[in-house]
């Protein structure tokens, strides 16, 4: 028997009764895609599950996600090259120097974004795992741009529904002034275009579709573009439309991209040490080849 408790009064759920150390039953892959769909955020407490584990409740709902999208390539923790290491650790285990460019890059982590946006064919779900968790801080804030988008007026609507972003990971790390790419780099993280307004297929619902990996907005200046994004995303993270989930080990808290936005809260990432792993599934295509909203 699966349980679901609202984690907000708009949307995400939280599902109790599962056991991921073993595949799912037909009837519970059913109650948990169809959970998914509607509530776009799922916390699922109490998980003692290893990376092989996670990855395998995750494929069942889409392909996995296989290119890593991090500087330093060569410095790896993680023996699965498809398992997203998003800790404070090296790859020895050790808590990142202060001054090492990995612990910069991963702060983009707290701006508000869509995971994997910046590639041609995004992210459809995350499903992040709590390994160990610091005594403060360290959440993850959730929103949903269903909400977001059902919360303009018509007229705001009409404005934004055939805008076409680009995207990339150099256009969120410059928020952070971090600027600081191998020409490797640059090429990997070149500007891919996505659709503002999206369809989100499962529910009928129309989303809008945000991230901090936005940079420019085509056919408009860049001044214009980068404002309009900014209230956007003010509009869309207001403290009623948003869920804070505070951290214990073993959660497995999924999300669906397509339609929420995410972010993380700072901790005293030198003392402590937070160990997260995440498994990413990719979209079908390309935002520009899926329906328009
Ligand atoms: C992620 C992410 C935020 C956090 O895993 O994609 O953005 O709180 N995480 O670690
Ligand atoms: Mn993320």
């Amino acid at each position: 028997m699966l349980t679901e408790t609202p984690l907000h009064p708009a949307f995400g759920a939280r599902i109790e009764g599962l056991d991921l150390r073993r595949p799912l039953t037909e009837a519970e892959f059913t109650a948990v895609e169809a959970a998914i769909h509607r509530h776009g955020v799922l916390v699922i407490p109490g998980q003692d599950i290893d990376d092989a584990q996670q990855t395998e409740f995750a494929i069942r709902f889409g392909p996995l996600e296989t290119t890593r999208a991090v500087v330093d390539v060569e410095k790896q923790r993680l023996a699965l090259s498809h398992v997203n290491d998003i800790s404070n650790l090296d790859e020895k285990g050790e808590i990142l120097a202060a001054d090492d460019r990995r612990r910069f890059f991963s702060l983009g982590n707290r701006l508000w974004h869509s995971d994997s946006s910046f590639k041609a064919t995004p992210a459809k779900h995350s499903l992040l795992h709590a390994r160990a968790i610091p005594p403060e801080g360290g959440e993850t804030q959730f929103a949903d741009m269903r909400l977001a988008w059902e919360a303009l007026s018509p007229a705001q609507q009409a404005e934004l529904r055939d805008l076409v972003c680009e995207h990339s990971l150099i256009f969120s790390r410059a928020n952070l002034g971090f600027a600081d790419y191998t020409e490797a780099e640059r090429r990997r993280f070149a500007p891919v275009p996505q659709r503002l307004v999206r369809r989100h297929a499962e529910s009928g619902r129309t989303s809008l579709y945000l991230s901090a990996h936005i940079g420019r907005i085509q056919g408009m200046p860049v001044p214009e573009a980068l404002m309009l994004i900014r209230d956007l995303t003010e509009h869309a993270t207001q403290p009623h439309l948003v869920y804070t989930h505070r951290w214990a080990v073993g959660d497995l808290v999924m999300w669906d991209n397509r339609c929420t936005m995410h972010r993380g809260r700072p901790y005293d990432d030198q003392r402590h040490k937070r160990d997260m792993r995440r498994v990413t599934l990719s979209d079908v295509a390309p935002t520009l080849e899926q329906a328009a909203a």
